[in-house]
């Protein structure tokens, strides 16, 4: 995005995180703030520089949506999208029963941990997770659990209208890993933009 501007603090915070991950720690942040505030925008700008690199780190995305909460594995699925084919081959294939959260989460803790046994950082973003299906969330919840130790970012987003939503971590929430909360106040670009215009009264 070219007309980017502002959030340098939480653009610090962010990348201090990054650092964090990289070095080898699960680092699970939540980006609260309004609808419109700036949450998608920031947490997309963040990782710009990472996907230029081209070093291997790997940054996974879904975007959960309120009127998809009944599609199971939903966000899993669009997560999995940013993985080779046969990385994540069969993951959520089953011939015979329906896919189980458990064994999806087994089977992306053992891809993210390959990954990172080399030393590759992944990113996972989702969001708006609240609106996340269930079973979407029962995996990430699955996986965060057993990659506490490894080089891994998880960006969440959440709207702050969402009533509960961070109170309302249940044990089957990814939200209750949330190792920093980062908190968006009203806009400040649109204020730095209307101060810009702002002209003091004449001097009469
Ligand atoms: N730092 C910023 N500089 C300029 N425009 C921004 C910035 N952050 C957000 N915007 C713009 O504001 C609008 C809402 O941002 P968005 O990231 O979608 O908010 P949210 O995800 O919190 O609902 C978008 O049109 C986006 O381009
Ligand atoms: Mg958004």
């Amino acid at each position: 995005m070219d007309d980017f501007v502002g959030r340098q603090p939480e653009l610090a915070f962010l990348a201090g995180e990054l650092e964090r991950a990289r070095a080898g720690q699960l680092r699970v942040v939540t980006v609260e703030g309004e609808q419109g505030t700036g949450k998608t925008s920031l947490v997309r700008r963040s990782l710009e520089g990472l996907r230029a690199a081209g070093s291997g780190e790997r940054v996974l995305y879904a975007s959960a949506d309120e009127v998809e909460q009944a599609v199971p594995f939903g966000v899993v699925s669009q997560l999995l999208d940013g993985l080779s084919a046969d990385a994540h081959d069969g993951l959520l294939a089953q011939p015979a029963a329906p896919a189980e959260p458990i064994r999806v989460g087994g089977a992306l803790v053992s891809v993210v941990g390959r990954r990172a046994a080399g030393g590759r950082l992944t990113v996972l973003v989702v969001d708006d997770i609240p609106w996340a299906d269930l079973s979407s969330q029962q995996v990430l919840a699955f996986a965060l659990r057993r990659l506490r130790a490894d080089p891994v970012l998880c960006l969440f987003t959440v709207p702050s209208t969402v009533a509960g939503a961070r109170s309302g971590a249940t044990n089957a929430s990814p939200l209750q890993y949330a190792s920093a909360v980062a908190k968006l106040m009203p806009p400040h670009y649109t204020r730095a933009a209307s101060q810009s215009h702002r002209m003091p009264w004449p001097r009469i």
